[in-house]
């Protein structure tokens, strides 16, 4: 089945993203989806590398030079993977887009939230999800969830300020966003997940 449509996890780090995103390509490719799955940075193969230097790198990074880099990544993964993807007709699944960028370093990260989202109105050339579904939880649940936290993640005290960054998105833009509580079980969480999705697919 070919539908093209364009979803989105968000949430901040270890909320879920990457195990609800499988769980969905599954269930959605068993429903006969054409399904394309992405994830940022690390997609494409520059993303692949820019995500070396973006988590492992001691390079002194200025939060604008880190904003750039996700911002190459993204637009590579654009070109590369989900415009192609969406022209074939496919389910794109990714997990992060520009709203990550907005509330990392553009509320967290204090680059400006106007700034990132302009600047991400470029890269983007106006692409916007047509879902974007929030796991919202607490960073201190996520965190113990994980126990490999790179450069980024160690910022830790700043994950409740994305975390509410992200909330304040999805509350001005209800038509797109859905908020999802990810501090349940796996099987909680990916049964409000499929009920939104196949709400908007079928
Ligand atoms: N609902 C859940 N309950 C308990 N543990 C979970 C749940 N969902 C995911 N986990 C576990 O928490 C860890 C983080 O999950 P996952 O990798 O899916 O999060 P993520 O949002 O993709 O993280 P990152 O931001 O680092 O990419 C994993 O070990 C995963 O198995
Ligand atoms: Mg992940």
């Amino acid at each position: 089945m070919r539908r093209n449509f364009f979803l989105t996890f968000e949430g901040i780090d270890g909320c879920g993203k990457s195990t609800q995103a499988e769980r969905l390509k599954q269930a959605l490719m068993d429903r006969h989806f054409s399904v394309t799955h992405t994830f940022e940075p690390g997609g494409t193969a520059l993303g692949r590398k820019l995500r070396t230097i973006l988590v492992h790198d001691e390079l002194n990074m200025s939060l604008f030079s880190e904003v750039l880099l996700f911002a190459a990544d993204r637009r590579q993964d654009i070109d590369e993977v989900i415009n192609p993807a969406l022209q074939r007709g496919d389910v794109v699944i990714g997990e992060r887009f520009a709203d990550s960028s907005v509330a990392y370093q553009g509320v967290a990260g204090n680059v400006g939230q106007e700034r990132v989202e302009r600047l991400m109105d470029i890269v983007t050339s106006g692409l916007v999800p047509d879902l974007t579904l929030l796991l919202d939880i607490d960073p201190r649940i996520s965190l113990a969830r994980k126990t490999d936290l790179d450069r980024i993640e160690q910022r830790g005290t700043l994950l409740d300020t994305v975390r509410h960054a992200f909330l304040d998105m999805a509350a001005k833009q209800p038509e797109r966003w859905v908020v999802i509580d990810a501090a349940r079980s796996v099987d909680e969480v990916f049964s409000d997940v499929l009920e939104e999705v196949l709400q908007r697919l079928e």
